[in-house]
C-alpha cells in the first residue's frame, strides 16, 4: 500500500485500491458470449477512470477484519462498481439528467445511442450479481442481499425517483436527506457493509461500518452538489451547473454553499466517530472520510 506520508488527497488514498479493482474488473467484466459491440460499450462505461470510491470502501472495510476472504472482497468491490457505473449510465440518459459528459468523455448514449446505453446499463447491473455469486462462497448470499436492498426499489431507485420529482418528499433538509440517503448513501453504506462481510467481521462491527458508510454517503452527495456549482468541466469530468439548470432539490440551492459544506464536514466527523471502536484498524477509513471533504472531483 502507499506510504502514508505520501497520501495528499483522495486520489492518492484510493489509488492502490482502484488499481486492484481495475485488474479484477478487467478480468470479470465481460463473460463469454457477450456480443462484441455490447462488450465495447460495457468497457466504455466502466474502464474509464472513475474514482473507484465504492470499491475502495469495500476493500478498506474488508481489511479491518482478521478473517478476510480476499477473493470475496474483490468480487464485492467489482459488483458495487458495476452497479454504480450502470446507475451513472442511466442517470445521464435524456429522460433523466440528460448529461453529455461523464468521466471526461461523451456519455454512453451520446457515444452509442440510447438503446445501447440502456442495454449496457442493464448488462452492468446483472453482471454485478453473477460476479458476486460465481464465487460459490456461502457469504456471497449475504452480499447479494445487501447489494440488492441498497440498489433496489427501496434504496437507490427510490432516491432516483424522488430526485426526478416523480414522488413527493418532505420540504427542506428532511426531503434532501431522504433523497441523499437513498440515491447515494445506500450504495456507500452497502459497500462498507459488504467489506465487513467479506472481512469476516462481527455483527456489531458491521453495523458500525454501515453507519459510517451511510453518513459518509450523505456527506459525499452534499459535496457532489457543491462541486456542481464550484467545479469546472475539465476537473469534474462532467458538466457543472446541471443541478440549478434542472431545478434539483439540493441544500446548496436551499441554504447556500457554506451551509452545504458545513453539514458535509459535520457528517464526515460523524462518520469517523462511528468507527471509534475500531482503533487503528480503521485508519484508512478515517482518512477517507477526512479527505472526502476536500475533494475536487
Ligand atoms: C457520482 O459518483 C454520482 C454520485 C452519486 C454523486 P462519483 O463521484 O463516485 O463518480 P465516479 O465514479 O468517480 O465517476
Ligand atoms: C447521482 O446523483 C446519483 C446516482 C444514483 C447516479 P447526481 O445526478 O447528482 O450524480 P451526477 O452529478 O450526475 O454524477
Ligand atoms: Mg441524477
Ligand atoms: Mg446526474
Ligand atoms: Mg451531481
Amino acid at each position: 500500500m502507499t506510504d502514508d506520508a505520501a497520501i495528499a488527497d483522495l486520489g492518492d488514498l484510493l489509488a492502490p485500491y482502484a488499481k486492484r479493482c481495475d485488474e479484477f474488473l478487467d478480468r470479470w467484466l465481460i463473460e463469454p458470449g457477450v456480443p462484441e459491440n455490447l462488450a465495447t460499450a460495457m468497457r466504455y462505461c466502466v474502464m474509464n477512470g472513475g474514482k473507484r470510491l465504492r470499491p475502495g470502501l469495500v476493500q478498506m472495510a474488508g481489511e479491518t477484519g482478521t478473517r478476510e476472504d480476499p477473493e470475496l472482497t474483490a468480487r464485492a468491490a467489482v459488483a458495487v462498481e458495476l452497479v454504480h457505473c450502470y446507475s451513472l449510465v442511466h442517470d445521464d440518459l435524456p429522460a433523466m439528467d440528460d448529461d453529455t459528459l461523464r468521466r471526461g468523455r461523451p456519455t454512453a448514449h451520446v457515444q452509442f445511442g440510447e438503446a445501447m446505453a440502456i442495454l449496457s446499463g442493464d448488462a452492468l447491473l446483472t453482471r454485478a450479481f453473477s460476479v458476486l455469486t460465481e464465487s460459490q462462497e456461502a457469504r456471497s448470499v449475504d452480499l447479494v442481499l445487501e447489494l440488492t436492498r441498497a440498489a433496489g426499489p427501496s434504496g437507490m431507485i427510490a432516491g432516483q425517483v424522488a430526485d426526478m420529482k416523480l414522488c413527493d418528499v418532505p420540504e427542506g433538509l428532511e426531503g434532501i436527506t431522504y433523497v441523499h440517503t437513498r440515491k447515494t448513501a445506500a450504495l456507500l453504506r452497502a459497500s462498507a457493509v459488504m467489506g465487513g462481510i467479506s472481512g469476516g467481521l462481527e455483527d456489531g462491527d458491521i453495523e458500525a461500518l454501515g453507519q459510517y458508510g451511510h453518513v459518509l454517503g450523505l456527506a459525499f452527495q452534499l459535496f457532489d452538489d457543491v462541486l456542481d456549482v464550484t467545479g469546472d468541466a475539465g476537473t469534474l469530468g462532467k458538466t457543472p451547473g446541471k443541478d440549478a439548470g434542472t431545478d434539483k432539490r439540493t441544500l446548496v440551492a436551499q441554504s447556500g454553499l457554506d451551509a452545504a459544506r458545513k453539514l458535509g464536514e459535520d457528517l464526515s466527523a460523524q462518520a469517523i466517530a462511528a468507527l471509534d471502536g475500531f482503533g487503528g484498524r480503521a485508519e484508512k477509513l478515517v482518512r477517507l472520510a477526512a479527505l472526502l471533504t476536500k475533494r475536487t472531483h
